[in-house]
């Protein structure tokens, strides 16, 4: 996989009504307001609760390291008709394995607009048809149906289900995991 087409700052994917683009510094506040709400924080991974601009801070500065570094890859989602930040996506490079993993999240107001299936198409775009992965991965709880169904209108593929894999919020939880492999992606383009 050739990771250089990542690195840069300026790095932009168009869709029809989003822009994704490196997060900065003037995020950090819009994006406490957006995701200090535990109905965001609970379907993520790592993301604190309460979120504070600090945190947005520190997570726009890892950002740009980790994408220097070729780690991972994040994206602010811009609404292109109002310009917008409405969340945030990312993939985590594995390069020696030519994978990685997709994550992404969205402010409230925005759910349920097809908004996160519309930017995971690009990020999935990019990763094979760019960066040439072979295998992009994501994973839900087990009580988080919505981003279960964004996996497959993806056209991902459920693998399984990882039993009491994670404590998050003091809670412990199943993860439910999909995946696509290049040659899958390869042929739902030619359909
Ligand atoms: C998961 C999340 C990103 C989805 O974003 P979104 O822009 O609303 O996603 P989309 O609109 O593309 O698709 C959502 C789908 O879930 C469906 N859905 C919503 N609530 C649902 C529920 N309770 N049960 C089943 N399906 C549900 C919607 O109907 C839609 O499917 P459809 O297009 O077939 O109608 C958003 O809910 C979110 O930010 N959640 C908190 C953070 C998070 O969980 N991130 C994912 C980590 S794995």
């Amino acid at each position: 996989m050739d990771l250089e087409p990542a690195r840069p700052l300026s790095l932009t994917l168009d869709t029809e009504r989003l822009l994704l683009r490196a997060p900065r510094e003037e995020d950090a506040a819009r994006i406490a307001e957006l995701a200090n709400d535990i109905r965001v924080i609970r379907g993520t991974l790592h993301m604190p609760f309460p979120y504070a601009v600090e945190d947005a801070q520190s997570f726009i500065t890892r950002s740009r390291e980790n994408r220097e570094a070729g780690a991972s890859l994040n994206f602010s989602i811009e609404q292109r008709a109002s310009k917008l930040l409405i969340g945030g996506i990312g993939l985590v490079l594995e390069p020696v394995h030519e994978r990685a993993e997709l994550g992404y999240w969205l402010g409230v107001a925005y759910w349920n607009q097809g908004y996160a299936a519309e930017a995971g198409r690009a990020l999935l775009d990019f990763g094979f048809g760019v960066l040439g992965l072979y295998r992009i991965y994501a994973s839900h709880y087990a009580g988080n149906p919505a981003s279960g169904r964004v996996m497959q209108k993806l056209g991902m593929t459920y693998e399984g289900t990882l039993r009491s894999k994670i404590i998050r919020l003091g809670e412990r939880k199943d993860s439910v995991c999909y995946s696509m492999l290049l040659p899958e992606w390869e042929a739902a383009r030619t359909l």
